[in-house]
């Protein structure tokens, strides 16, 4: 079966064409990254202009690419309808409805979060086992959900305020690093000392799965404050304090992780989102992961936004004949896992 896949919940342009929820045969991302960065962060509308120019070009590309015929080949068409912008949102949803409409297709509604965590189907001849654990960490969402089998999930706990990348975005904001923050941090703490600030852990003591950022982003304003001005042009003490935040970060992702999996013994777990490009979070998950669970940690490229892993939710979703009329197909900017 193969999938024409369609993402443009947030600032990433995506296209796809996916066989049978696995081989990849093109996936396509046009990047805003240059058009938001002057302002530090995405723009909605300039996210939703740059949409409506790029998916046209990108869908005559992927044809192209694969010597396709839309008419002939695709079987469905999936679409991420939320959560994310309602105004980027609403341009990979018009395309979608369409194609469906003209090219008289099947029509799939992806969740944007539900869609991260088939990044571990991609590419992948034994894809995870249920029950599976997924940890989501985006520039929106961070939610441990249990996987209990394709579209049965239980959402174990989320973030209370910032996600963990929006915590990254800003913390890099704060110390003047530049944007996206979440690379940029990342970059810098390479050279930091992670032990050289006391930053707190946030909520990981608690009996739950919730997660909470805000405070931590703050610890480090109070931080830079307290240095009266002198961290502007210092190096080093941007460095050491990258370090510190994102090991603060990565300690409380993987504490609640662990405290997950032996609560729920899921036999595979599954990292998403566009956090998960961290290398230190996918170190340290991969040494504090117990044996007997299989861990999924997709590359890079598949963890941040992708039309690939709608193709491969959608993939699932259609085995299940969960099709929707392109009528009945709405945007969900607030839509959640399910
Ligand atoms: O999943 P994604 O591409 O878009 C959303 O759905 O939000 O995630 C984007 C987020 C941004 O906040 C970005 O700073 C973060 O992922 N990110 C990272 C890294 N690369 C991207 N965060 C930490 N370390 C990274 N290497
Ligand atoms: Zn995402």
């Amino acid at each position: 079966m193969l999938i024409l896949a369609l993402e443009t919940s947030c600032d990433e342009t995506a296209v796809a064409v996916i066989r049978d929820g696995k081989e990849i045969l093109s996936n396509l991302v046009a990047s805003q990254i240059d058009l938001h960065k002057e302002f530090g962060g995405i723009v909605p509308e300039i996210a939703a202009r740059a949409h409506t120019e790029k998916m046209i070009p990108l869908l005559k590309k992927v044809v192209t690419d694969c010597n396709l015929s839309l008419q002939n080949d695709i079987d469905a068409i999936a679409v991420t309808f939320g959560p994310g912008l309602v105004g980027s949102l609403l341009v990979g949803l018009s395309t979608a409805k369409a194609l469906a409409y003209s090219l008289n297709k099947k029509l799939i509604g992806v969740n944007h979060i539900e869609a991260h965590l088939y990044a571990a189907w991609l590419e992948e001849n034994s894809p995870p086992k249920f029950p599976a654990l997924g940890l989501v960490v985006s520039g929106g969402h961070t939610e441990l959900v249990l996987m209990k089998d394709h579209g049965k999930y239980k959402l174990l706990g989320a973030t209370l305020d910032d996600a963990a990348g929006e915590a990254f975005d800003k913390v890099a904001k704060l110390l003047g690093l530049g944007y996206p923050g979440g690379p940029a941090i990342s970059e810098a703490a390479r050279k930091g000392n992670p032990d050289k600030f006391d930053l707190p852990r946030p909520m990981l003591e608690q009996d739950n799965f919730d997660f909470s950022f805000a405070g931590l982003k703050t610890a480090v304003l109070y931080l830079i404050r307290g240095d009266r001005g002198k961290t502007k042009n210092d190096k080093g003490f941007a460095q050491d304090m990258a370090a510190s935040f994102q090991k603060a970060v990565v300690d409380t992702l993987v504490g609640k992780t662990l405290k997950a999996i032996k609560k729920y013994q899921p036999k595979s777990f599954i990292l998403g989102g566009g956090v998960a490009a961290n290398l230190e979070l996918r170190k340290t998950l991969k040494e504090k992961l117990p044996n007997d669970v299989k861990f999924y940690c997709p590359p890079i490229e598949l963890c941040t936004d992708n039309a690939a892993i709608v193709g491969a939710n959608g993939y699932f979703k259609a085995k299940n004949k969960e099709f929707i009329s392109w009528k009945d197909l709405k945007v969900d900017p607030v839509a959640e896992i399910e």
